[in-house]
């Protein structure tokens, strides 16, 4: 075989394995995987609760359970980052801490929306011992 065709063949292989990696793992209702658990950090640590509530349910901003039955990732990633500022969502852009776990937060928020991360409060999937 000649190099394209290797080269094809090596890309089809990584495509295949980037589509199987589903955007997050849970088990039990709350424990997920390691990327999972960081949106739940970023979400923590950036505070989105003090205006979408504890539990994603709304107060100030919107229900995220609900928006995200909608919204898709692209309009995510847009309104995070740039806000919406005179409605009152803050910019996100010039927070390292969200910019560069936006992908984890996506799929945290998303996975609550799905109703498959039951509870808000997350726990990695490997330590049985913290189950709070
Ligand atoms: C100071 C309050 C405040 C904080 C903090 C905040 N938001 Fe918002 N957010 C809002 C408001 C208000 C809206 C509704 C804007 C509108 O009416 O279009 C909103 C809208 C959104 C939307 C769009 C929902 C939709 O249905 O269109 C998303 C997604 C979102 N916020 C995510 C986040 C995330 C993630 C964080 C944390 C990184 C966060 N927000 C922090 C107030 C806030």
């Amino acid at each position: 075989m000649n190099r394209k065709v290797w080269m094809a063949l090596a890309l089809a292989v990584a495509g295949a394995a980037w589509a199987e990696k589903p955007l997050y793992t849970v088990v039990d209702g709350n424990k997920v995987d390691p990327d999972t658990l960081k949106g739940f950090r970023t979400w923590r640590q950036a505070a989105c609760d003090r205006c979408h509530g504890p539990n994603q349910e709304g107060m100030v901003g919107p229900s995220l359970i609900d928006s995200l039955k909608v919204m898709t990732k692209e309009q995510f990633v847009t309104t995070v980052t740039n806000g919406r500022v005179e409605k009152g969502m803050p910019p996100w852009s010039t927070s390292k801490n969200v910019m560069d776990n936006i992908d984890h937060l996506y799929a945290y928020l998303k996975g609550r929306s799905d109703g498959k991360i039951t509870k808000a409060h997350v726990v990695p999937m490997d330590s049985p011992a913290e189950t709070k």
